[in-house]
């Protein structure tokens, strides 16, 4: 169900899917600023179905955006692996106490759990190795990508101080969109080995993480903009180039989150 939007709270959290490339979804106060332009996007009902057998990569997965997505799924019945930086094991084992989920590493485990993987989403191999840990672990590939990590540098293109720096901006780009890209390849092969299930035969799900600012940059978000608007601009190809292999892509528009 879908209506135009009104003024609303800014407190208030609303889904919105945009009418002109359904796999961008919109999320919370970015509405205001979306409803400024009168861009014709509907608020639509948002609920997520997690089913048991949903095998899920959450990049990113120790911290904020990326823990809470990775604590809901398996605490509604999913198997979980999270893949971040070796430095957040101890956040992401935190987490999972606070959870009351298992903690797996062993062969072929079937109930809800969480794991996790050292991986950083610029490595290939890395990456490799984390879905080869799902696949000992969970017994199948992946059927679910979720790609939460990501970084952000402040810093204006020129100020006081002189440019912005040019391997800071790299460096974001090659993080939050080479990253994001990265691990969508990679889990798609995985995707792409399990047999279609229902009748539209899906085989798997990838949801990228881009940011209100890829529409919306603020002063100092150049870099974190600009590598944004390219997980946006890769969605909607993605999405076509994966569709006949039963693959889902959207990309999350999100403002603050209230992990943050
Ligand atoms: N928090 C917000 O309000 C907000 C708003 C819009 C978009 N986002 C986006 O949501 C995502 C999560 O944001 P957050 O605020 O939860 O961030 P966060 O800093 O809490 O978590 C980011 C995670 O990514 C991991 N990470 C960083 N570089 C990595 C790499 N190279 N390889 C693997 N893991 C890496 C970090 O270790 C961390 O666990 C980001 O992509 C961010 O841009 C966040």
């Amino acid at each position: 169900m879908s209506k135009a939007i009104p003024s609303i709270p800014w407190s208030t959290i609303y889904i919105i899917r945009s009418p002109i490339n359904p796999a961008i979804i919109v999320t919370n106060v970015g509405v205001n600023s979306f409803e400024r332009r009168r861009t014709n996007f509907f608020i639509v009902r948002a609920t997520m179905t997690v089913l048991s057998r949903t095998v899920a990569i959450v990049t990113g997965g120790s911290s904020g955006l990326g823990a809470a997505t990775a604590r809901y799924l398996a605490q509604n019945g999913a198997r979980v692996l999270v893949g971040d930086l070796g430095h957040q094991q101890e956040t992401f084992q935190r987490m999972a106490n606070e959870s009351g989920l298992p903690v797996v590493a062993t062969s072929s485990h079937q109930g809800p759990a969480l794991a996790f993987c050292e991986m950083d989403v610029t490595n290939s191999n890395q990456i490799e190795a984390a879905l080869d840990k799902v696949e000992d672990i969970y017994g199948e590939p992946v059927n679910a990508a979720i790609s939460c990590a990501g970084i952000a540098v402040a810093a204006k293109t020129l100020s006081k101080k002189g440019p912005h720096s040019y391997e800071d901006f790299m460096k974001v780009l090659t993080v939050n969109t080479g990253g994001t890209f990265n691990v969508a390849r990679l889990a798609a092969e995985r995707m792409s080995r399990r047999e279609p299930e229902g009748k539209d035969g899906l085989r798997g799900c990838i949801i990228n993480t881009a940011s209100i600012a890829a529409y919306e940059g603020q002063i100092g978000q150049v870099a974190y903009a600009a590598s944004k608007g390219g997980v946006v601009g890769m969605t909607l190809p993605m999405a076509r180039e994966l569709a006949p292999l039963g693959i889902r892509v959207m990309t999350i528009v999100s403002s603050l989150c209230a992990t943050c």
